[in-house]
């Protein structure tokens, strides 16, 4: 199915701008994904290295090329820090989106990973022609669950044993029971 590159409007919420990753802001992502609760929960690799930080642009290019996805950075809307990541894979066969997002201990709790989710799942909904919007958090990550419920997704379900619940690359580590959370046209709050 031939698909459109992606064109991103300018995302903003306040002082929150979702925007493109770019080569200055590799030790950021560096720094940021090398955080334990990055590393525990999410699947960015570890140890994480500044060409994986490279690896994320070229992710955030090829999925817009190809009309696939969006992964953004959260920056500072007028200092331009980068305070974290949302990002969502789009599945066009199904007219679906998966999204997922982390962000750095320091601007945690300010409403980062809430406001900007909806900037994203706002833009999947209105202007890709998304009908539905998955989120998996692991049970044992209650902020990542109070985001989801925030902008009310619903909750539909337990995967048992779904997630590593630890740094990638250990087969061996330890699992934990993931929730997943849906939301269809019209729930967004
Ligand atoms: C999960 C994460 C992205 C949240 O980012 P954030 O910008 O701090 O999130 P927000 O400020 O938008 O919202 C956090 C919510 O979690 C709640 N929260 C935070 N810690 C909590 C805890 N220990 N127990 C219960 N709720 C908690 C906050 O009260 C807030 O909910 P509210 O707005 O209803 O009060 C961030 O903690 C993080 O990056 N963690 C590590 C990576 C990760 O877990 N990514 C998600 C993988 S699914």
């Amino acid at each position: 199915m031939p698909v459109a590159p992606i064109v991103l409007p300018d995302l903003v919420d306040d002082d929150l701008r979702l925007r493109p990753p770019r080569e200055s802001d590799v030790p950021a992502i560096f720094r940021l994904c090398s955080d334990p609760d990055v590393q525990r929960f999410t699947r960015v690799p570890s140890p994480y290295t500044e060409d994986d930080a490279r690896s994320f642009l070229s992710l955030h290019a090829a999925r817009i090329e190809d009309g696939t996805g969006v992964h953004l950075l959260a920056a500072d809307t007028a200092t331009d820090e980068v305070l974290g990541a949302i990002g969502g894979d789009i599945d066009h066969r199904d007219y679906s989106a998966e999204v997922g997002y982390w962000v750095g201990a320091e601007a945690r709790g300010r409403g980062i990973a809430t406001r900007g989710t909806r900037l994203l799942v706002r833009f999947f909904l209105e202007e890709l022609d998304v009908r539905y919007v998955m989120l998996h958090a692991a049970v044992a990550n209650p902020a990542s669950n109070a985001v989801a419920r925030r902008l009310r997704f619903t909750h539909e379900g337990t995967s048992r044993d779904a997630m590593l619940l630890g740094p990638t690359g250990d087969v061996s580590g330890p699992r934990g029971d993931a929730n997943l959370w849906g939301l269809r046209p019209g729930e967004l709050t």
